[in-house]
């Protein structure tokens, strides 16, 4: 069967940062470098690979700068022509878009990430869509959605992806009732946000990538408040399974938490250890596994 097209990707980037201040005091957290590219880039290029045209971000006060990051950069580009460096110019130009293909919505209050979601209704506008949370940044080949994206042309309706962790973990992620499994395909009975590692119905716990129906939309507009006091997209996620197939991608790859220090610095060291300009004078001071 033919599925409708995932062609949008809807990335929530109003969060605060917090855990990353006074780095975050005034640059977004979307915005820290991992390497040599802010966090933003590396979700923009994931969703780009899996074939998705329009970037939807859904920002906040003082995130203005994501705009400039996918934008020309005049100054720096007249100099670097100037001075013959084509490689550096090459490189700043390559996040440019075509026109239009991007765009930003603001969420202007704090109400959590179901909130954010639905701030970019009126931009995904009925259709299927992707969602990632930039935070987690997934090494995989391909990239998470590209592979989830795969599996929805399969299975249609609804995909997470999602990782095993360690039972005490479960209160961090949204957390799945595993149905029927087939490879790394599971059918999900039921879904929970952050719950009690005695209650979580298994360990298999969301990361920051989905592919969502429209319908979606319609079960956030009810603002029902979940975990946290926030209005949380796991809730109306739920009530998607009794009418439209739900699965879960075990993804193949490593996904790092870069909204926790730990996570940002292994995302770095990771990525400087497959890259050879780096790795061997990496070596003197980390040892890999
Ligand atoms: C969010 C989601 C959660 C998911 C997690 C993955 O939580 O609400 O279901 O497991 O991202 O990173 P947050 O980390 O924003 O609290």
């Amino acid at each position: 069967m033919q599925h409708r097209p995932i062609k949008k990707i809807v990335l929530p980037v109003a969060g605060l940062g917090t855990r990353f201040l006074p780095a975050t005091k005034a640059i977004p957290k979307e915005m820290l470098p991992v390497l040599d590219r802010p966090l933003i880039q590396y979700a923009v290029e994931e969703a780009l690979e899996a074939g998705i045209e329009d970037i939807i971000l859904v920002t906040g006060r003082n995130k203005q700068v994501m705009e400039d990051h996918f934008d020309h950069a005049y100054e720096l580009e007249k100099i670097l022509q100037e001075k013959g460096k084509d490689e550096a110019l090459e490189i700043s130009r390559s996040m440019l878009l075509e026109e239009g293909r991007i765009s930003y919505v603001r969420q202007m209050r704090p109400l959590g990430l179901g909130h954010a979601i639905w701030c970019a209704r009126k931009l995904t506008n009925g259709h299927p869509f992707a969602v990632a949370l930039p935070d987690d940044l997934i090494k995989g080949k391909p990239g998470c959605l590209k592979q989830m994206v795969e599996a929805y042309n399969e299975y249609g309706g609804n995909i997470v992806a999602t990782m095993k962790v360690a039972q005490e973990e479960t209160s961090k992620y949204g957390v799945i009732t595993p149905g029927v499994q087939e490879g790394n395909k599971i059918e999900v009975k039921g879904l929970v946000e952050k719950p009690h590692p005695a209650d979580a119905p298994s360990n298999q716990a969301i990361v920051g990538r989905y592919i969502l129906q429209p319908e979606v939309m319609q079960h956030l507009e009810e603002r029902q408040v979940g975990a946290g006091g926030e209005i949380q997209l796991t809730d109306a996620m739920a009530r998607l399974i009794d009418s439209q197939p739900f699965h879960a991608l075990e993804f193949e790859g490593r996904r790092f938490d870069c909204g926790s220090k730990i996570g940002w610095l292994m995302a770095n060291l990771s990525l400087a250890a497959e890259d050879p300009s780096m790795a061997a004078q990496l070596k003197t001071l980390v040892t890999f596994k």
